[in-house]
């Protein structure tokens, strides 16, 4: 007889045991703890539900967890005991943009569900969703797919690195020291290492203090920025239901010193989504690089003040979740609103994992036509005028 407690719910644990009058303290215990908007979202439920002792259950491995005829399907152990690694978990590849197991709600950034996470969803650059396969649509980390037809080292990275031969589209991964998510510190190495402590130790909303990976953004270490907890968790859903990017108004001088190998592993100091973007692509934010910090500029800039004159104007713009503004503070609550210390970010036009758009754009290119009349989307998000026929 088979007797699975994975198949068990979490609340039937959490709740085993606790009496009325404890559950009524608890209740306002927690009610007390929730008033600070920073809290703790670890992962809940019972360990077998992402854990295995021994990758053995009845004889066959239980670290199997991934989409069926996909090449992240596990079957082998893993740090920290895993059922299996970031894709097993957050690639399930079916219809739901978030998958639960026992009390927690997983992320996906593999399906084929309407509408995606905040983050893109990687199933674009294959083909499982949207017009059709191609390199272009993301990043391409070598979990999913083995290398970019166009690009073998990540454009813009500062010559000066010596990296082009590490940061390649063979070797770029979800986490560790050739990856975006968790520590990347070379002897740390990548995948479920680098992110130890994060799950359990997950801080939910605010994330103003960047120091860990559990505490920065989204897993990002050294990055900050508000995450969205309400209905949308995990969704850039309507102006005012999204994640808030975090931002500074001048471009960092990018250096290997100075901006990418800080004690404890890469990451920017400026704590701006846009300077982790330039710990690879280095020279499309770079001050030198980009032609300084102020108009004429060689190369599209970001952490640069959206100017509050002409047609920057916060009387013109809206908040658009579809061109996200920067923030230059961490901002307590998402807001619909636009204001004079807004930022441009690398998020404000590009998405992080895949999006349906070449260059991993939020929006199709093509149809950015200056004179067209009417347009709002995109570029025009920001330049409200130039759709003026
Ligand atoms: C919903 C999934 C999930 C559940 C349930 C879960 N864990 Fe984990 N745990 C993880 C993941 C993912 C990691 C590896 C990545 C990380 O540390 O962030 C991890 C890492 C760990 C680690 C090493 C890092 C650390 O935080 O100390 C320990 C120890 C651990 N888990 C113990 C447990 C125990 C004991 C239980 C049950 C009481 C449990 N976990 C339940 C997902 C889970
Ligand atoms: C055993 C399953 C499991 C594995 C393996 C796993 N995760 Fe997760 N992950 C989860 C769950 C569950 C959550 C949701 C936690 C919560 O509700 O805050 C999560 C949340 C996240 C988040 C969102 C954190 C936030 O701020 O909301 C990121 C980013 C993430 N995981 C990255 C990774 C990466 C990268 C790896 C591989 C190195 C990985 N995960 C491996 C189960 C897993
Ligand atoms: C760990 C290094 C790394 C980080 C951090 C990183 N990228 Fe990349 N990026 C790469 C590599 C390598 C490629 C080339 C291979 C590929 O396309 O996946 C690339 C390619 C791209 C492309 C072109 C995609 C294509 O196929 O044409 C865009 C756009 C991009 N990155 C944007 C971003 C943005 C925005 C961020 C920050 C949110 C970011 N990158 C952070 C390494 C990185
Ligand atoms: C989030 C807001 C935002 C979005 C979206 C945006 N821009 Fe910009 N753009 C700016 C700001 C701010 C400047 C700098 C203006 C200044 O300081 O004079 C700028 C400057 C420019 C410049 C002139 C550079 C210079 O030397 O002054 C061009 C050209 C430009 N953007 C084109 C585009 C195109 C094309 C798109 C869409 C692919 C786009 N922008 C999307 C905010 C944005
Ligand atoms: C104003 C919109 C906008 C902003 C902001 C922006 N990009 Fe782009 N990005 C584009 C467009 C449009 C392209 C297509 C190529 C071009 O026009 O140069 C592109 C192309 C790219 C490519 C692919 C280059 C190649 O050779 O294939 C990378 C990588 C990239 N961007 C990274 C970044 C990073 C990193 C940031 C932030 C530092 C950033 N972008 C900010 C609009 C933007």
């Amino acid at each position: 007889m088979v007797n699975n407690p994975a198949l068990r719910s979490s609340r039937e644990y959490s709740l085993q045991g606790m009496t009325a009058l404890s559950a009524t303290l608890a209740l306002v215990f927690f009610l007390i703890l929730s008033i600070p908007v920073t809290s703790l979202a670890a992962v809940t439920g019972p360990c077998v539900n992402c854990h295995t002792m021994h990758n053995s259950q009845g004889g066959s491995a239980m670290a199997t967890y991934g989409a069926d005829g996909k090449p992240w399907k596990g079957t082998s152990p893993l740090p920290a005991l895993t059922r299996g690694t970031c894709l097993g978990c957050h690639g399930y590849g079916g219809a739901q943009k978030i998958v639960t197991i026992g009390g927690s709600g997983i992320p996906q950034v593999y399906h084929t569900d309407g509408s995606d996470l905040a983050g893109g969803n990687f199933a674009y650059i294959l083909g499982a969703k949207g017009s059709g396969a191609s390199d272009a649509k993301g990043h391409n980390v070598k979990d999913i797919v083995d290398s970019d037809d166009v690009l073998d080292a990540a454009p813009g990275l500062m010559p000066a690195s010596g990296h082009s031969s590490i940061i390649t589209d063979t070797n770029l991964t979800c986490a560790g020291y050739i990856g975006c998510h968790g520590n990347r510190y070379q002897a740390i190495g990548t995948g479920v290492a680098a992110l130890k402590g994060a799950h359990h130790g997950n801080v939910d909303g605010v994330c103003d203090t960047a120091d860990t990976v559990a505490n920065s953004y989204r897993f990002l270490l050294g990055v900050k920025g508000l995450e969205n907890t309400g209905a949308s968790k995990w969704q850039n859903a309507s102006s005012g239901d999204h994640n808030e990017y975090f931002g500074a108004t001048t471009p960092m001088n990018v250096s290997c010193a100075n901006t990418c190998h800080l004690t404890g592993g890469v990451q920017p100091p400026n704590k701006t989504i846009s300077g982790f973007c330039a710990t690879c692509h280095g020279q499309f934010h770079d001050q030198t690089e980009i032609g300084g910090t102020s108009s004429p500029f060689k190369r599209h800039p970001t952490d640069i003040r959206i100017k509050n004159e002409g047609e920057y104007a916060v009387s013109l713009r809206t908040y658009n979740p579809g061109a996200p503004v920067g923030r230059t503070s961490v901002y307590g609550a998402p807001s619909s609103a636009v204001t004079a210390d807004d930022v441009v970010t690398c998020l404000s036009c590009h998405a992080a994992h895949a999006t349906n758009y070449p260059d991993l754009l939020r929006w199709d290119y093509t149809t950015m036509i200056a004179g067209g009349g009417s347009n709002t989307t995109g570029c025009f998000t920001c330049h409200t005028q130039k759709d003026n026929p």
